[in-house]
């Protein structure tokens, strides 16, 4: 297999999310979410994967590959967990974890905000509350200063497209809203935040590289559906994608590809390959987003996340080849492409799914918690070694 050049310093490595793999995050909307009656939540995230605890022999397990970088994220609510109170011992555990990333010769990348937000912030109305996006900066502001030049990048708010219009549009996460006006105020909300948390990082941490991550899709048009893909992809992507200049990278988040016909989304057509999530296995959406991406913003592109679910490891290092080789051909075509980031490294709570989408590239026992790792996750070390194959998989 050819090796494709890679750029110094790329990165390589798997990410995670606080509430779906550190366990007992009883103070945020997720845990009541995932009790409310009204949600579609399949079972609750209870002790998740215990990384809270685990997360040094999970930690070995990645380096152990050869990977070098760990995305995951600080949970708000243990560290603020009533407005204005800041929990020493919660910074300090983190503190701790960016410098057990660091002896292992892995890169820390730290985001502020993954989906879960403090339960008395949701109780003073979350995103759709203007005065969100200052105490988001000033929850930031604490956070950095505390973990200081540990922290290799950071991200600001994860997927704000995702938090906005699921929370506030389709109701389908907390807080279980479907209405225009608050999803519209949601969406300025969370870009003032973005802006105003960045500033406030770098304010905090001199020199710190920072950026927020969006998730994008392959959108397809067919039967004619060209301008209301293009209205998707405005309102889904490119609000987002406006609002980075400045920014020091752009995390893309790239799963699989939608069909968009005049009438909006369709599911994949009828005998296409899907994924534990339903999702069209597309493994090339990879590289046509990073274009995309890169080609709107002119940022360097980090992949933050980018994986499948699948009960079957092999298919996920089908999925993980495919994927790689459309990434090479965005790098041989000039994209600035700073790393790859799995998504995930453990198999975890996959939100309103629970446990049953398996995403990792390490299994875990749900009643002893034992970690299994997967081969998939020595393919991508293999990587990370020896390069991205250069191939087909232009998208
Ligand atoms: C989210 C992750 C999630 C993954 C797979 C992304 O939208 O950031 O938290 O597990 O997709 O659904």
């Amino acid at each position: 297999m050819a090796t494709g050049a890679l750029p110094a310093g790329f990165l390589w490595g798997a990410a995670t999310a606080a509430h779906q793999v550190e366990g007992g995050n009883d103070n945020n909307d997720w845990w009541d979410w995932e009790r409310d009656p009204r949600s579609p939540c399949r079972e609750p995230s209870g002790a998740a994967c215990d990384h809270y605890h685990r997360y040094p022999g999970d930690l070995d397990l990645l380096a152990g590959w050869g990977l070098n970088a760990y995305r995951f994220s600080l949970e708000w609510s243990r560290i603020e967990p009533a407005e204005g109170e800041i929990d020493a011992a919660v910074l300090e555990h983190y503190r701790r974890m960016c410098a057990a990333c660091r002896e292992r010769g892995v890169e820390p990348i730290v985001t502020f905000h993954h989906f879960t937000t403090p339960r008395w912030l949701a109780a003073r109305g979350g995103w759709a509350d203007p005065a969100t996006a200052d105490r988001f900066a000033r929850f930031c502001e604490r956070a950095a200063a505390a973990l200081g030049d540990l922290v290799g990048r950071a991200c600001t708010i994860n997927e704000p497209n995702i938090v906005a219009a699921f929370g506030y549009r389709d109701g389908s996460f907390p807080p279980g809203v479907r209405d225009p006006v608050l999803y519209g105020r949601a969406v300025d909300v969370l870009l003032a935040a973005h802006r105003r948390g960045a500033a406030a990082l770098r304010a905090a941490v001199p020199g710190l590289r920072v950026g927020v991550t969006v998730a994008m899709e392959e959108r397809t048009a067919v039967d004619g559906g060209e301008a209301r893909r293009d209205e998707l992809r405005a309102e889904m992507e490119d609000r987002y994608l406006a609002a980075t200049s400045g920014d020091d990278f752009l995390g893309v988040q790239a799963y699989t590809r939608v069909r968009v016909g005049p009438e909006g989304p369709r599911p994949p057509a009828p005998g296409a390959r899907v994924t534990q999530m339903g999702w069209e296995f597309r493994p090339e959406a990879l590289g046509a987003c990073v274009r995309r991406a890169a080609a709107v913003t002119g940022l360097p592109i980090l992949v933050t996340e980018n994986g499948v679910a699948t009960a079957d490891d092999a298919e996920r290092v089908e999925y993980l080849e495919g994927a790689l080789a459309s990434l090479a051909a965005c790098l041989a075509d000039g994209v600035a492409v700073a790393g790859y980031l799995h998504w995930s490294l453990l198999d975890n709570f996959e939100w309103n799914d629970g446990y049953r989408p398996t995403f990792g590239l390490i299994a875990v026992d749900r009643a002893t918690q034992a970690r299994a790792p997967k081969p998939s996750g020595a393919r991508l070390g293999a990587f990370a070694r020896a390069g991205i194959p250069a191939g087909p998989g232009r998208a």
